[in-house]
């Protein structure tokens, strides 16, 4: 089988930890190359995770011929400029979510793929490719629940550490940008729309200057999502997806143990059943899938429109809290 050869932009905790493991499972592309700011720490890495080459620099990365596309899991506030360079080299981005800062630096993207046009750009919606997730979607496509117009979602952690860049304001910190893009891109998958208005509520932490706890109500006419997300509360994580004729729960939606097996709850009428999921690596998916769009040239599963209306819901949302009303979309 063909493979497509990644390098990945700095040393960042989720991909040492998760994504560059999963991607090495994968069976159409490998983990050519790693690079950071310090290249001692570049090193480190590529030996501990058995990765071929080290750069010092991530221009360095990117001025190698060797390397097809790159994993782009830097901080918030440089997806888009990296991506931007990534693209300018005719790399193929793999980008972290939340793609953008705002809905205009993800139209600098789609500008920019507009003059590349062989280039494939995807934020990592990891959990999309999970099969608890696709059965999810299944399951209320055919109708499993009836009509679904009610969805209820919670996701928090707790951390205060005033150097992660989960808490720095200018990097594009806080919780909404975090976790609660999952909650409103989950919303707009299972409705299959783009909310009409959206309201929004935040705490904002006096020191870090970021919403540590944001809720949000996306209403998409007759239907409707409320969500909870915090960077500082107990951490927890479920989704509830209400129809007329039944209910879905979904007992860990975000962060599916790749050696576990997962669980979905499907109440019908008065009777709940349980479906399991043999252990995935949602992120080895993940990696297939947004290589399998290179090899083959077709349009990758997550794509910039869809970037781009779910950062546009997320900055509805940040207007909201600030105007105190409800803001169109
Ligand atoms: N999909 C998921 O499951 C998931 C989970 C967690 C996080 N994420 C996303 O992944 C991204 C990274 O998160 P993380 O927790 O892994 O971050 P992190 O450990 O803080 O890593 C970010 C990396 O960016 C590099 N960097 C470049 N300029 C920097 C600056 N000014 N300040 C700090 N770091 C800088 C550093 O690498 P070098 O020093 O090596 O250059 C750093 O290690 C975020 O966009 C986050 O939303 C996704």
């Amino acid at each position: 089988m063909k493979t497509i050869r990644i390098g990945v932009l700095s040393t960042a905790r989720i991909g040492r930890t998760k994504v560059i493991p999963g991607m090495q499972k994968a069976r159409n592309c490998t983990v050519e190359a790693i690079c950071s700011r310090d290249e001692s720490a570049a090193r480190r890495t590529a030996e501990a995770l058995n990765i071929p080459k080290a750069y010092g620099s991530y221009e360095a990365l990117l001025a190698d011929p060797g390397i097809d596309a790159v994993y782009n899991p830097l901080p918030n506030h440089l997806h888009v400029e990296w991506t931007l360079k990534a693209m300018a080299r005719n790399k193929h981005v793999l980008c972290e979510k939340p793609l953008g800062l705002n809905d205009g630096e993800v139209n600098r993207l789609i500008n920019a793929m507009a003059v590349h046009p062989e280039v494939k750009v995807m934020e990592a919606f990891m959990y999309r490719f999970h099969p608890q997730w696709v059965e999810t979607k299944r399951l209320i496509d055919r109708g499993a629940i009836g009509r679904p117009t009610s969805i209820q979602s919670f996701f928090s952690y707790f951390n205060a550490d005033p150097g992660n860049i989960r808490n720095k304001a200018d990097m594009g910190g806080g919780g909404l940008m975090d976790i609660g893009c999952y909650q409103v891109s989950l919303s707009r998958l299972l409705f299959d729309a783009q909310p009409r208005r959206v309201l929004g509520w935040m705490d904002r932490d006096p020191e870090f200057g970021t919403d540590r706890t944001f809720s949000g109500l996306l209403d998409f006419g007759g239907r409707l999502s409320a969500f909870t997300c915090s960077t500082q509360l107990a951490p927890y994580q479920r989704v509830n997806v209400l129809g007329e004729k039944g209910r879905i729960e979904i007992i860990i939606p975000f962060n599916a143990p790749p050696d576990a097996p997962t669980e979905i709850l499907l109440q019908q009428d008065r009777e709940t059943h349980t479906i399991t999921f043999d252990p995935c690596d949602q992120y080895t998916l993940q990696a297939e899938a947004f290589a399998r769009a290179v090899l083959e040239d077709t349009s990758v599963p997550i794509s910039i429109m869809d970037t781009f209306a779910n950062q546009h819901t997320v900055d509805a949302l940040f207007k909201s809290a600030e105007a105190d009303r409800w803001e169109n979309c």
